[in-house]
């Protein structure tokens, strides 16, 4: 099974995927890294990794549409059977979703259909849930909506900040697409 991950920043839950495959824990090849940014963590960490990247910068573009044509260009040339947003913090155009249906998922670090969005672990501990989580899906052209894979809770604790919660939530994040990932890989 071939993925192309997509990342904006640093890529943490990307490096789970990899130290998987590299442990011969996730049958599973990573064809490419992409970025819609230059300089995130996420593109270093992958070529030091030995893997290929790309990056199709959305500052390069003056229509929106030019840049969606060349991220679905720059993916679609590495023949992937799923393309993984794994903090990828840009919504594609339905021409994206239309050529990987149901094979573009997304990681999410809350209970979807709860606090989508950019800001969902802050959103739920401003709205003072006692258990949030993270959601795999496969995504559609909305913000953090489509088909839900799977899901794990996490218990807001007493004092937690966004970063303390949010970290527990990445841990459980990583857990969940590994697993996702080799439920895909072995139907
Ligand atoms: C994850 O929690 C993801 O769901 C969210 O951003 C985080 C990505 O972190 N959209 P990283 O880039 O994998 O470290």
């Amino acid at each position: 099974m071939r993925i192309v991950v997509l990342v904006s920043g640093t890529g943490s839950n990307l490096q789970a995927v990899i130290d998987a495959v590299a442990a011969g824990e996730l049958p599973v090849e990573i064809a490419a890294v992409g970025s819609d940014r230059p300089d995130t963590y996420g593109i270093e960490r992958s070529s030091a990794a030995g893997l290929e990247t790309f990056v199709v910068n959305f500052k390069d573009y003056a229509a929106r549409a030019d840049w969606d044509a060349a991220l679905l260009d720059a993916v679609a040339a590495y023949e992937p059977d799923y393309v993984v947003s794994s903090g990828f913090m840009r919504i594609v155009a339905p021409g994206f979703i239309s050529a990987f249906e149901g094979r573009y998922i997304n990681t999410h670090p809350a209970l979807l259909p709860a606090f989508p969005g950019a800001h969902g672990v802050r959103d739920a501990l401003a709205y003072g849930v006692k258990v949030t989580g993270c959601t795999v899906h496969f995504a559609d052209a909305g913000v953090d909506t489509g088909p839900i894979i799977a899901q794990t809770p996490v218990t807001v604790l007493e004092g937690d900040t966004e970063e303390t919660l949010h970290g527990r939530i990445k841990e459980a994040e990583r857990a969940l697409l590994i697993q996702v990932l080799g439920e895909l890989a072995r139907p």
